[in-house]
């Protein structure tokens, strides 16, 4: 399924005229950080896809309760943060802060405009770190040279890949880059993903792929859930396993039921 939604693989330039990921994906957050021909590529597909902007805030509030559960449960005070988006609300370092101070995080992105907005995303506690590596996730091992200015890598990361493996077209090299992230962390370590599907909105969302890569960037490559989990092969899934994020251990506070599912599923493993 899905793989002919994908279109070429071009990196971010920075053109306002041509609408990108990140900038989109910051005005269906509700964001400010976005061109006129963002928000128009934005609301084309939102129009064919209406579920896309509870969607984008499904998998921004997976980004939150999967921190939460890093840093509370499982004591991960380091996390790389690959994809990290322009800032908004509740950003890693935020999160995971307001748990433990001292928490070090390094976020990294291939979009120059996140790199211009990076200095919001570099405010740590004084306790803790935060750096920012303009940096593909297509070349893991610079990566991880850079990031080893602030993490440890001999001690526990929380491995952050939200929003980002969708736009790696190749299967095989999709798969490689998380190995070779996967293999430079400590045992006890841990890895959050979050990939787009077609899953649950069926042709209606491969109809607003096909769309975002005739007029966006980078181009978007939707995978079914059993392809989402090879991704944590030869790690330990926790449960619930791999789902829709609206689905992984949601906040019952107040509601009823099962959250709708959104066409974004996601999963967290530790390394043994
Ligand atoms: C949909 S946004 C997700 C933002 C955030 N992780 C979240 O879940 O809310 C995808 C981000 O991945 C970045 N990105 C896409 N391809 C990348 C690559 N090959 N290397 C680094 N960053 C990339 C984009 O620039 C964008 O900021």
């Amino acid at each position: 399924m899905a793989e002919d939604v994908a279109a070429d693989q071009s990196g971010p330039a920075f053109d306002p005229t041509v609408s990108h990921s990140a900038r989109i994906w910051n005005y269906w957050l509700g964001g400010k950080d976005n061109f006129a021909v963002d928000r128009e590529a934005g609301d084309r597909v939102a129009a064919m896809l209406p579920s896309i902007v509870p969607q984008a805030r499904a998998d921004r509030a997976f980004l939150g309760r999967a921190i939460r559960y890093l840093a509370n449960a499982e004591g991960i005070r380091q996390f790389l943060d690959i994809g990290t988006g322009l800032p908004t609300a509740n950003n890693t370092h935020e999160v995971a802060q307001r748990v433990a101070p001292d928490s070090r995080i390094v976020y990294v992105d291939n979009d120059p405009l996140v790199l211009v907005h990076a200095r919001a995303l570099l405010t740590s506690t004084l306790e803790g770190a935060c750096d920012y590596v303009d940096g593909d996730l297509r070349d893991p091992d610079k990566i991880l040279a850079e990031a080893a200015r602030t993490l440890d890598f001999t001690k526990p990361v929380g491995l952050m890949l939200l929003g980002i493996l969708h736009h790696i077209p190749d299967a095989d090299e999709a798969y490689a880059v998380v190995r070779r992230l996967v293999a430079a962390l400590a045992p006890g370590s841990y890895v959050a993903i979050n990939h787009s599907t077609s899953a649950v909105s069926g042709q209606a969302m491969e109809d607003a792929v096909r769309h975002w890569n005739k007029v966006g960037t980078p181009s978007m490559t939707l995978r079914t859930p059993e392809q989402i989990s090879r991704f944590f092969d030869g790690l330990d899934l926790l449960p619930p396993g791999v789902v829709s994020c609206s689905r992984w251990r949601p906040d019952r506070s107040g509601s009823s039921g099962e959250p709708d599912e959104v066409d974004e599923f996601c999963g967290v493993a530790r390394k043994p």
